[in-house]
Protein backbone atom coordinates (compact mmCIF):
# COMPACT_ATOMS: atom_id res chain seq x y z
CA UNK A 1 0.00 0.00 0.00
CA UNK A 2 1.56 3.53 -1.11
CA UNK A 3 2.77 5.39 1.96
CA UNK A 4 0.22 7.84 3.53
CA UNK A 5 1.00 10.54 6.09
CA UNK A 6 -1.66 13.10 7.81
CA UNK A 7 -1.05 17.03 8.15
CA UNK A 8 -3.55 19.80 9.55
CA UNK A 9 -6.13 16.70 9.69
CA UNK A 10 -5.64 16.06 5.81
CA UNK A 11 -4.93 12.82 4.93
CA UNK A 12 -2.39 12.31 1.90
CA UNK A 13 -0.94 10.17 0.00
CA UNK A 14 2.18 8.84 -1.34
CA UNK A 15 2.36 9.98 -5.39
CA UNK A 16 5.51 10.15 -6.72
CA UNK A 17 8.23 8.32 -5.29
CA UNK A 18 12.06 9.74 -4.85
CA UNK A 19 12.86 7.73 -7.18
CA UNK A 20 10.82 8.69 -10.06
CA UNK A 21 11.62 12.22 -9.23
CA UNK A 22 15.41 11.74 -9.27
CA UNK A 23 14.84 10.23 -13.09
CA UNK A 24 12.77 12.48 -13.84
CA UNK A 25 15.27 15.54 -12.79
CA UNK A 26 17.65 13.43 -14.42
CA UNK A 27 16.00 13.23 -17.86
CA UNK A 28 14.54 16.87 -17.86
CA UNK A 29 18.37 17.98 -17.18
CA UNK A 30 19.83 15.76 -19.95
CA UNK A 31 17.26 17.49 -22.45
CA UNK A 32 18.16 21.50 -21.52
CA UNK A 33 22.22 20.30 -21.63
CA UNK A 34 21.50 19.06 -25.37
CA UNK A 35 19.58 22.13 -26.11
CA UNK A 36 21.74 24.86 -24.86
CA UNK A 37 24.95 23.16 -25.85
CA UNK A 38 27.72 26.23 -25.97
CA UNK A 39 25.42 28.51 -24.42
CA UNK A 40 25.76 30.00 -20.80
CA UNK A 41 22.00 29.87 -19.37
CA UNK A 42 20.79 31.51 -16.49
CA UNK A 43 18.35 29.36 -14.55
CA UNK A 44 15.89 31.58 -12.21
CA UNK A 45 14.31 29.78 -9.43
CA UNK A 46 10.73 30.73 -8.88
CA UNK A 47 10.71 30.67 -4.72
CA UNK A 48 9.80 29.22 -2.51
CA UNK A 49 8.47 26.16 -3.98
CA UNK A 50 11.49 25.35 -6.74
CA UNK A 51 13.99 25.49 -3.71
CA UNK A 52 14.74 21.41 -3.81
CA UNK A 53 14.03 20.84 -7.37
CA UNK A 54 15.93 23.69 -8.83
CA UNK A 55 19.19 22.51 -6.58
CA UNK A 56 18.78 19.21 -7.57
CA UNK A 57 18.32 20.18 -11.17
CA UNK A 58 21.59 22.15 -11.72
CA UNK A 59 23.66 19.90 -9.79
CA UNK A 60 22.84 17.08 -13.43
CA UNK A 61 23.62 20.76 -15.40
CA UNK A 62 27.25 20.13 -17.48
CA UNK A 63 27.12 23.35 -19.13
CA UNK A 64 28.30 26.80 -17.68
CA UNK A 65 25.62 27.90 -16.46
CA UNK A 66 24.48 31.44 -14.05
CA UNK A 67 21.81 31.16 -11.06
CA UNK A 68 19.09 33.66 -9.87
CA UNK A 69 15.92 33.79 -7.95
CA UNK A 70 12.47 35.60 -8.34
CA UNK A 71 9.78 35.40 -5.79
CA UNK A 72 6.20 35.22 -5.86
CA UNK A 73 3.12 35.33 -3.78
CA UNK A 74 1.94 31.84 -3.56
CA UNK A 75 -1.24 29.66 -2.12
CA UNK A 76 -0.54 31.36 1.06
CA UNK A 77 -2.24 29.28 3.73
CA UNK A 78 -4.75 27.29 1.22
CA UNK A 79 -5.02 24.42 -1.17
CA UNK A 80 -6.24 26.16 -4.11
CA UNK A 81 -4.98 29.26 -5.95
CA UNK A 82 -6.24 32.87 -5.35
CA UNK A 83 -6.19 33.81 -9.05
CA UNK A 84 -3.44 36.69 -8.18
CA UNK A 85 0.02 37.01 -8.84
CA UNK A 86 2.29 39.32 -6.91
CA UNK A 87 5.69 39.95 -6.96
CA UNK A 88 8.45 39.45 -3.49
CA UNK A 89 11.41 39.64 -4.88
CA UNK A 90 12.95 40.71 -8.37
CA UNK A 91 15.63 39.17 -9.93
CA UNK A 92 19.45 40.72 -9.81
CA UNK A 93 20.75 39.67 -13.01
CA UNK A 94 20.92 41.40 -16.50
CA UNK A 95 18.28 39.27 -19.10
CA UNK A 96 19.32 40.98 -22.01
CA UNK A 97 20.62 38.95 -24.82
CA UNK A 98 20.76 35.95 -22.00
CA UNK A 99 19.28 32.46 -22.27
CA UNK A 100 16.81 32.26 -19.43
CA UNK A 101 15.67 28.81 -18.28
CA UNK A 102 12.82 29.64 -15.57
CA UNK A 103 12.77 26.36 -13.17
CA UNK A 104 9.20 25.99 -11.36
CA UNK A 105 8.31 23.39 -8.47
CA UNK A 106 4.58 22.94 -10.70
CA UNK A 107 2.24 24.75 -12.83
CA UNK A 108 -1.08 24.81 -11.70
CA UNK A 109 -3.40 27.33 -13.91
CA UNK A 110 -0.47 28.95 -15.26
CA UNK A 111 -0.63 32.55 -13.94
CA UNK A 112 2.29 31.98 -12.58
CA UNK A 113 3.84 31.45 -15.63
CA UNK A 114 2.04 33.92 -17.10
CA UNK A 115 3.39 36.63 -14.88
CA UNK A 116 7.04 35.43 -15.45
CA UNK A 117 6.90 35.91 -19.00
CA UNK A 118 5.38 39.18 -19.24
CA UNK A 119 8.04 40.20 -16.68
CA UNK A 120 10.57 38.73 -18.61
CA UNK A 121 10.29 38.82 -22.09
CA UNK A 122 10.09 43.09 -22.51
CA UNK A 123 13.73 43.04 -21.02
CA UNK A 124 14.34 41.24 -24.55
CA UNK A 125 16.53 38.05 -23.26
CA UNK A 126 17.92 35.58 -26.04
CA UNK A 127 15.43 32.88 -25.33
CA UNK A 128 13.53 32.30 -22.48
CA UNK A 129 12.43 28.22 -21.48
CA UNK A 130 10.59 27.27 -18.68
CA UNK A 131 10.76 23.87 -16.98
CA UNK A 132 8.54 22.33 -14.29
CA UNK A 133 8.62 19.71 -12.50
CA UNK A 134 4.94 18.77 -12.10
CA UNK A 135 2.46 20.39 -14.83
CA UNK A 136 -1.87 19.84 -13.52
CA UNK A 137 -3.06 19.28 -17.37
CA UNK A 138 -7.02 19.46 -16.48
CA UNK A 139 -6.50 23.23 -14.46
CA UNK A 140 -3.63 25.20 -16.46
CA UNK A 141 -5.14 28.07 -18.85
CA UNK A 142 -5.20 27.12 -22.33
CA UNK A 143 -2.22 28.26 -24.63
CA UNK A 144 0.19 28.09 -21.18
CA UNK A 145 3.40 26.82 -23.14
CA UNK A 146 5.67 25.18 -20.44
CA UNK A 147 9.39 23.68 -22.55
CA UNK A 148 9.90 20.96 -20.40
CA UNK A 149 7.56 18.75 -18.02
CA UNK A 150 8.43 16.01 -15.20
CA UNK A 151 5.67 14.49 -14.98
CA UNK A 152 1.53 16.12 -16.41
CA UNK A 153 -0.50 15.43 -12.64
CA UNK A 154 -4.47 15.28 -12.33
CA UNK A 155 -5.41 18.51 -10.46
CA UNK A 156 -5.10 17.48 -7.23
CA UNK A 157 -3.34 19.28 -4.60
CA UNK A 158 -0.02 17.84 -3.38
CA UNK A 159 2.49 18.35 -0.88
CA UNK A 160 6.43 17.46 -0.68
CA UNK A 161 9.88 17.99 -2.72
CA UNK A 162 9.73 21.61 -1.86
CA UNK A 163 6.13 22.28 -2.35
CA UNK A 164 4.16 23.39 1.01
CA UNK A 165 0.58 23.07 2.56
CA UNK A 166 0.63 26.16 5.07
CA UNK A 167 4.67 26.14 4.71
CA UNK A 168 5.02 22.98 6.04
CA UNK A 169 5.94 19.39 4.22
CA UNK A 170 8.44 20.95 2.03
CA UNK A 171 11.24 18.83 3.18
CA UNK A 172 9.26 15.25 2.77
CA UNK A 173 11.06 13.15 -0.49
CA UNK A 174 8.61 12.12 -2.09
CA UNK A 175 4.94 13.59 -3.48
CA UNK A 176 2.34 13.43 -2.11
CA UNK A 177 -1.34 14.46 -2.69
CA UNK A 178 -4.17 15.16 -0.94
CA UNK A 179 -6.19 11.65 -0.54
CA UNK A 180 -10.34 12.92 -1.48
CA UNK A 181 -12.76 11.70 0.83
CA UNK A 182 -15.09 9.55 0.41
CA UNK A 183 -18.71 10.99 -0.17
CA UNK A 184 -20.83 10.60 2.63
CA UNK A 185 -23.39 8.03 2.66
CA UNK A 186 -27.20 9.14 2.61
CA UNK A 187 -29.08 8.56 5.59
CA UNK A 188 -31.17 5.20 5.43
CA UNK A 189 -29.04 4.01 2.00
P1 LIG B 1 -0.24 28.70 -10.88
O1 LIG B 1 0.13 30.17 -10.95
O2 LIG B 1 -1.71 28.52 -10.62
O3 LIG B 1 0.24 27.91 -12.06
O4 LIG B 1 0.42 28.10 -9.59
C1 LIG B 1 1.77 28.09 -9.39
C2 LIG B 1 2.13 28.11 -7.90
O5 LIG B 1 1.03 27.71 -7.06
C3 LIG B 1 3.22 27.10 -7.63
O6 LIG B 1 4.50 27.66 -7.86
C4 LIG B 1 2.96 26.72 -6.20
O7 LIG B 1 3.59 27.64 -5.33
C5 LIG B 1 1.47 26.83 -6.04
N1 LIG B 1 0.79 25.52 -6.21
C6 LIG B 1 0.05 25.10 -7.26
N2 LIG B 1 -0.44 23.87 -7.07
C7 LIG B 1 0.00 23.49 -5.84
C8 LIG B 1 -0.17 22.26 -5.07
O8 LIG B 1 -0.83 21.30 -5.47
N3 LIG B 1 0.48 22.23 -3.88
C9 LIG B 1 1.22 23.28 -3.39
N4 LIG B 1 1.39 24.42 -4.06
C10 LIG B 1 0.79 24.53 -5.30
Amino acid sequence: MAAQITVNGDRFVEMISERRIKAAVRRLAKEINRHHRGKTPVFIGILNGSFIFFADLIREITIDCEVDFLKLSSYGDAKISSGEVRLLKDLNCQVEGRDIIIVEDIVDTGLSVEYIRHLIEPQNPRSLKVVTLLFKSDSVKPGTHVDYIGFRIPSDFVIGYGLDYAQRERNLKAIYRLHAKPPRAKAGT
